[in-house]
């Protein structure tokens, strides 16, 4: 496929998109594998899906591969496999939505969709730095200002801490009928613990190494489940069973178990 356009969100991230008519179709929470020519080929969530068959990704550069990505300019070739794995359960009633760096790009196109269904939808977004948070026009668009809570690690925006720290309040004033979360997995894991404790259904959607995007290597396993078949999207009643590894190890690239960091 040959890149459409490359927009710069954040001194660490760009949206790269591109025409794949399988992609097109795409539910949110699905990803896709982008294969860099002479590189590598990376997973990647799907950030948004159009009729017209454009599809984009939001890339953060930590490595070989995503920096061989940054470099490419509107133009250039590169491949496209997918979607891959299953998608967050469209709900009505009231929704919340926890999303961490480039966590924040599925449940994007998620709050997108569900925006219509809701009777009310509120996303705390978190980052590292003001620079850094993701996509704040849009999600304004998308929840409506009054119903989009930012924090910062170093209080440069929004509320100073971690995205999870204005939940406890906000779960005690207010009842919510689903709760989606995607990024850093110790974040994750404590949405995860706070949505039990408040007796609130939760979808979270995990990441792991992978290479097939198939079902077939085993590199992306946690507990039972093969992150690229079975999820990435899971259910809290899933992530129990992996409690033992949720939020806790994942696997390197040759199948050992590694303490997330
Ligand atoms: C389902 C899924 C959705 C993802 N969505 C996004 C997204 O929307 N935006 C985004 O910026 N990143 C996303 N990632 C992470 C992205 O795949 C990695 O950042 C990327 O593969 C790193 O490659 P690299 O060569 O630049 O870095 P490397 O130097 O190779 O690795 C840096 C770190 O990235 C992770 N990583 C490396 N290779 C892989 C791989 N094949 N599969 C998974 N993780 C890997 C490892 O934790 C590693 O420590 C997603 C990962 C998964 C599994
Ligand atoms: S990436 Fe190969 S089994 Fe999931």
């Amino acid at each position: 496929m040959r890149i459409l356009g490359v927009e710069t969100e954040g001194p660490t991230v760009k949206t790269f998109t591109f025409k794949d008519r399988g992609c097109a179709r795409a539910k949110p929470g699905q990803f896709l594998m982008l294969w860099i020519p002479g590189v590598d080929e990376i997973p990647l969530s799907i950030l948004d899906a159009k009729e017209d068959g454009a599809v984009s990704v939001a890339v953060k550069k930590v490595g070989e591969a995503t920096q061989a990505l940054h470099n490419k300019k509107t133009g250039e070739i590169i491949g496209i496999r997918g979607p891959f794995g299953n998608s967050f359960t469209l709900k009505e009633g009231k929704i919340l939505m926890v999303g961490g760096g480039t966590g924040t790009a599925p449940l994007l196109f998620l709050a997108k969709k569900s925006a219509s269904k809701a009777t009310k939808l509120v996303f705390v977004i978190g980052a590292k730095t003001k620079e850094e948070l993701l996509f704040i026009d849009k999600l304004e668009e998308t929840c409506s200002k009054n119903n989009l809570i930012a924090t910062t690690e170093d209080g440069s925006y929004g509320i100073k801490g971690l995205a999870t720290t204005p939940l406890e309040s906000l779960l005690t004033k207010e009842k919510f009928d689903m709760i989606y979360t995607c990024g850093p997995e110790q974040m994750m894991r404590k949405v995860s613990d706070l949505a039990e404790k408040h007796e609130i259904a939760l979808e979270a959607s995990l990441e792991r190494l992978m290479r097939c995007a198939i079902g077939l290597c085993g590199s992306c396993v946690v507990g039972k489940y093969r992150v690229c078949r079975d999820g990435p999207v899971f259910t809290a009643s899933q992530l129990k069973e992996a409690k033992s590894e949720f939020g806790v190890s994942k696997r390197d690239f040759s199948g050992k178990r590694i303490p997330l960091g």
